[in-house]
């Protein structure tokens, strides 16, 4: 795959009313609005999945999940490959999943390295087809040290789903990192729901909204 296909939110883009829509009682006033409505989410995942079930041979995939704003991505995304390796008929991509959390090295912010925490021994990695599935790219750095820590086990290949890109202000308005597989490209706007969080709330919201004032007051740590 050469360019990244994916739907470009505006800095104007659409703010679809919170009233609109159905949205848990206890953030009711913790959100600005709807960016992207759960059922948008699930037919841009529709897609993806067709196009990595497209692109990718009939060799054996391993997914890797980046918890924990990943998994709802994650989940849906694989739900969507297999309804195709069920139906497609031609081929069938086998996949095995696994499930990681990063974490940054203290004190050192120049190995380019990070630590990954929880899924298999990363050695059973050698030689493996893995797609890395992220819920955002906020500024790239971490998408970069997890792709260079990962070639020390020596992947075939490794490429990256990541449902949210952001244009950063401070890079003229451009991802810091676009992935192979993106699904939406967002303004540099706080976003939560759909297992993204603020200080580990608002994961168990469906839409991706804009957080409010009030919610970044109240949830603050
Ligand atoms: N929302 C949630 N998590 C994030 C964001 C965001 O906008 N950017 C980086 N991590
Ligand atoms: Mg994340």
């Amino acid at each position: 795959m050469t360019a990244t296909n994916a739907i470009e939110i505006g800095e104007d883009g659409q703010a679809f009313d919170l009233n609109c829509f159905c949205v848990p009682k206890h953030y009711e006033t913790d959100l600005e609005y709807v960016l992207i409505p759960y059922g948008v989410i699930q037919d841009r995942i529709e897609r993806l999945a067709r196009d990595i079930f497209q692109e990718f041979g009939q060799e054996p995939l391993t997914a890797l999940c980046v918890l924990k704003g990943g998994y709802k991505f994650f989940s849906d995304l694989m739900d969507k490959i297999n309804q195709l390796n069920c139906n497609q008929g031609q081929k069938s991509i086998p996949v095995s999943l696994d499930f990681i959390r990063l974490k940054s090295y203290e004190n050192d912010q120049s190995s380019g390295q990070i630590q990954i925490l929880g899924g298999d021994n990363l050695s059973t990695l050698k030689g493996r087809n893995v797609l890395i599935v992220e819920d955002i790219i906020d500024t790239g750095r971490t998408m970069v040290k997890l792709l260079s820590t990962l070639e020390r086990y020596e992947p075939k290949s490794v490429r990256v789903a990541s449902l949210l890109v952001k244009r950063r202000e401070d890079n003229d308005r451009k991802p810091g990192f676009l992935p192979e597989y993106a699904g939406f490209i967002v303004p540099d706007k706080f976003v939560v729901g759909y297992a993204l969080d603020y200080n580990e709330y608002f994961r168990d919201l469906n839409h991706i909204c804009v957080i409010s004032e009030e919610g970044i007051k109240k949830y603050s740590q």
